[in-house]
């Protein structure tokens, strides 16, 4: 944990955001409960609600917390160890103890917050609560606001995401945008786990190897850092599948091995880091040429960032970077700012650049992708590619963003544009046949916003084509 005085710091900052919104009431945080693999005796692996994580520090599952706006008082609640959690478990600090830990009161076990938060319901005070996004949470939150309990599920637990604060959720959203000195350090560290996984995995892909003992070895990476995935590996030959988390293909020399991968870090700072490895060591002369727009396309974006500047003017520039370097290969054709309007580009690059990060590898984007990315002054397009863009607000210093474009040749998605004859003015169909087996390339980093510019975050991982065939053959 970070110290007492962080947590303290950041609830009284809270309190401050919400104050100026004229909120009053009871801000409730729910911690995350286990999740039964079975009734009660295995589960599966804990993770916190980053949200709590962030305000109240405790990585130990039934914890709760509020903050109370009127009285400007937090409290932490819980159930102290029972004889068969400690035998079963292990000895836990008690409640008492945690609070102090996180510098606010001990309020009582967790059916004295029920009553709590219940009668104050029924006084007529607003509980303030951010969307739920587990079962078991959600009927928590119905449980303890009263309103929802002996109703449907489906009303006692999704019913309660319409009812969340707004207030909180941009409070929420404002503060843990804005990481700190000792958050950057916590992503540094899970980079540094990043940076051992890309090592491993240029050392050990070759032809004839199973995708999955790369995978394996860089969740294995993972497990020896003593940390965890901050999501679920992608390691494939078929790159083209953007979120592909199949690993049963055998490596053949030529292919492309599209990785994009994570860890956390002890406090649950994430990384989130994409190379695409030749296998065999080698890029072939038409694979370096895409790659190489998609590092143009990276680099472009990269030094544009800075605050001020809206990450959708990156992802906009970096697009129109991978249109003109498609449209010298002749894929595309015309006029670069009319193929990029009309969103022919979004045939070779369906996703955005990039989004937030830090708790989350989608930063806070459970309490509604728009709050996060998204503000009165940039509004989310719904043209097919731009619509999927996570973050498109302007930059401050202190965000901490993925910077992420790709080149993917989707069979099934060519098919589908040439057959209905989607922006055929743009699309040369026929010398796209020849790239029908390609499969997809993506380069993936973190970048941190500073007061005049942005920094990659972590040890460089190679990603030149140069660089990552000679990481490659040093370790073959
Ligand atoms: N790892 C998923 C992503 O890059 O967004
Ligand atoms: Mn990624
Ligand atoms: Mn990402």
């Amino acid at each position: 944990m970070f110290s007492a005085a962080t947590y303290s710091q950041r609830r009284s900052t809270l309190l401050q955001q919400l104050a100026a919104e004229g909120a009053r009431g009871i801000v409730f945080m729910p911690g995350n409960e286990e999740v039964p693999l079975n009734y009660r005796d295995n589960t599966y692996h804990f993770r916190q609600d980053s949200t709590f994580l962030y305000f109240f520090g405790h990585d130990q599952a039934d914890l709760n917390g509020t903050v109370d706006l009127d009285t400007g008082e937090s409290a932490l609640w819980g159930d102290d160890p029972s004889m068969d959690d400690i035998i079963w478990t292990g000895p836990k600090p008690d409640l008492e103890a945690r609070a102090e830990r996180c510098g606010c009161t001990a309020g009582g076990t967790n059916s004295a917050l029920s009553a709590a938060l219940q009668a104050a319901q029924k006084a007529g005070r607003t509980i303030h609560f951010l969307p739920p996004y587990r079962l078991a949470t959600a009927c928590w939150l119905a449980h303890c606001t009263g309103e929802h309990f002996n109703t449907t599920l489906s009303e006692c637990g999704w019913g309660l995401r319409d009812k969340a604060s707004l207030p909180l959720i941009r409070s929420v959203v404002a503060q843990r945008s804005v990481k700190g000195i000792e958050e950057i350090a916590e992503m540094e560290k899970a980079l540094g786990i990043s940076y051992a996984m890309y090592a491993k995995a240029m050392e050990l892909a070759r032809p004839g190897l199973g995708e999955r003992c790369i995978a394996a070895a860089l969740d294995s990476t993972v497990a020896l850092g003593g940390a965890h995935n901050s999501f679920t590996t992608i390691c494939s030959v078929r790159g083209e599948v953007l979120h592909n988390h199949d690993y049963s293909h055998t490596m053949h020399q030529g292919d492309l091995l599209l990785i994009d991968s994570g860890a956390e870090s002890d406090l649950h700072y994430a990384s989130d880091i994409t190379r695409t490895l030749p296998v065999g060591g080698l890029f072939s002369s038409r694979q370096k040429d895409v790659y190489a727009l998609v590092l143009d396309a990276q680099q472009t974006a990269i030094r544009m960032a800075a605050p001020g500047i809206a990450y959708r003017d990156c992802h906009m520039a970096a697009v129109t970077s991978l249109a003109d370097g498609l449209r010298a290969m002749g894929l595309l054709r015309g006029n670069v700012e009319d193929i990029v309007h009309n969103g022919a580009h979004a045939l070779f690059m369906p996703h955005g650049l990039g989004h937030m990060l830090g708790l989350d590898v989608h930063d806070m984007e459970h309490l509604g992708e728009d709050h996060v990315g998204y503000d009165a002054a940039h509004t989310r397009s719904d043209q097919f590619g731009l619509r999927s863009l996570r973050f498109a607000r302007e930059l401050f210093p202190g965000l901490t963003l993925t910077v992420e474009p790709g080149c993917y040749f989707i069979p099934a998605l060519m098919d589908k544009w040439k057959a209905e004859k989607i922006c055929r003015e743009f699309i040369d169909f026929d010398a796209l046949e020849h790239f029908r087996d390609f499969g997809g390339i993506r380069i993936e980093d973190d970048i941190l916003i500073t007061a005049t510019g942005s920094r990659v975050l972590g040890r460089p991982i190679p990603k030149t084509p140069e660089g990552i065939e000679a990481r490659m053959h040093a370790r073959c």
